[in-house]
């Protein structure tokens, strides 16, 4: 089986041929207690929980760099594994454009578990997820909105290239992502123990536009919108001084990332912008695509 799979800040997606489906990118290591249902993975001697169910250990630990990645990949690539009914023989991923350096090691990675591993750049998942709306434009620009970070690539046409585009530019910038929104959200909130709420537990708040507090569902809409338009106004200044006025200028305009949730074409002067389905997965889905087409060549 082929799986493209996106490992990100916030969370991991995996898109197989017949289903995607995410987890949070948390692991802890498995404390047992006298009687307990959960799935647990072994690696190197250890018992670990991966994904929702490892905030219930003491020790969680979110990945938060590219040491993390490489140390907690074999973790998620066990879970993923144990999560399919099919073992994966072809496994596709994206590394940020500034940590390419690393693309060997991750494929060596993914082929310790016996599939085959190739990694493209972050960015070029959303490209292949899209190409089939975008493939007659002269220029393109990706934008990847995050948890923590905002990704662009910007491609223009160029026949000699196998796949259509040049990669003219791209850049990761970090904190940068929807977190921004949801810190502006949580600045913006008059109640201190709502404040003083976990990241996590905000997040989830600012997913959902309302949560239970204290037994008592509030609404906090209103307060998501006023934090995503500042966060969108945030975005505009900062691909401003990356590609100028490129983002005015630049024929097709993709917008996705679980970002794309919140932020409008709109919202960044560009309502003609394309936004996939789910864009969450939209990474996930274009590396699984990829891997179709190498699988096919073999
Ligand atoms: N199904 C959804 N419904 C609503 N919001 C969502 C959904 N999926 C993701 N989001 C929002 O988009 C944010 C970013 O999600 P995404 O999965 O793209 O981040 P990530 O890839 O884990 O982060 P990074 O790219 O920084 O590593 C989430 O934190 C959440 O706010
Ligand atoms: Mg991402």
């Amino acid at each position: 089986m082929i799986i493209g799979l996106d490992v990100g800040f916030g969370r991991t997606k995996v898109c197989t041929e017949e289903k995607c489906f995410s987890f949070p990118s948390w692991v802890a290591r498995h404390t047992p207690s006298a009687d307990e249902e959960v799935e647990t993975v072994s690696l190197f001697g250890e018992e670990y929980v991966v994904g929702e169910d490892a905030k219930y250990e003491s020790s969680l630990i979110e990945i938060s760099d590219i040491k993390d990645y490489l140390k907690y990949l074999p973790l998620f690539l066990k879970y993923v594994s144990q999560n399919l009914s099919e073992t994966p023989e072809i496994i596709i991923t994206g590394l940020p454009p500034k940590y390419r350096n690393y693309a060997e090691k991750v494929e060596k990675i993914i082929e310790d578990t016996e599939a085959a591993g190739k990694v493209i750049p972050q960015g070029m998942g959303i490209f292949f997820d899209v190409k089939g709306q975008v493939s007659q434009s002269e220029d393109i620009l990706i934008i990847d909105i995050g948890y923590n970070t905002l990704d662009y690539i910007m491609l223009v046409k160029d026949e000699r290239k196998q796949i259509g585009f040049r990669k003219r530019k791209s850049n990761t910038i970090d904190n940068f992502g929807i977190n921004r929104a949801v810190l502006e959200f949580r600045n913006n909130l008059e109640d201190s123990y709502i404040k003083n709420l976990s990241l996590t537990r905000l997040n989830e708040i600012f997913i959902n536009g309302k949560g239970r507090i204290l037994n008592e569902t509030v609404d906090f809409s209103k307060q998501r919108e006023r934090a995503v338009n500042a966060y969108a106004e945030m975005v505009i200044g900062r691909l401003k001084t990356e590609v100028g006025d490129f983002i005015a200028n630049v024929e097709t305009i993709v917008i996705a990332g679980g970002g794309a949730r919140f932020i409008k074409g709109e919202m960044i002067g560009r309502p003609d912008a394309f936004i996939p389905e789910k864009p969450e997965f939209s990474q996930a889905r274009g590396y699984f695509v990829f891997g179709k087409t190498l699988g096919e060549e073999k």
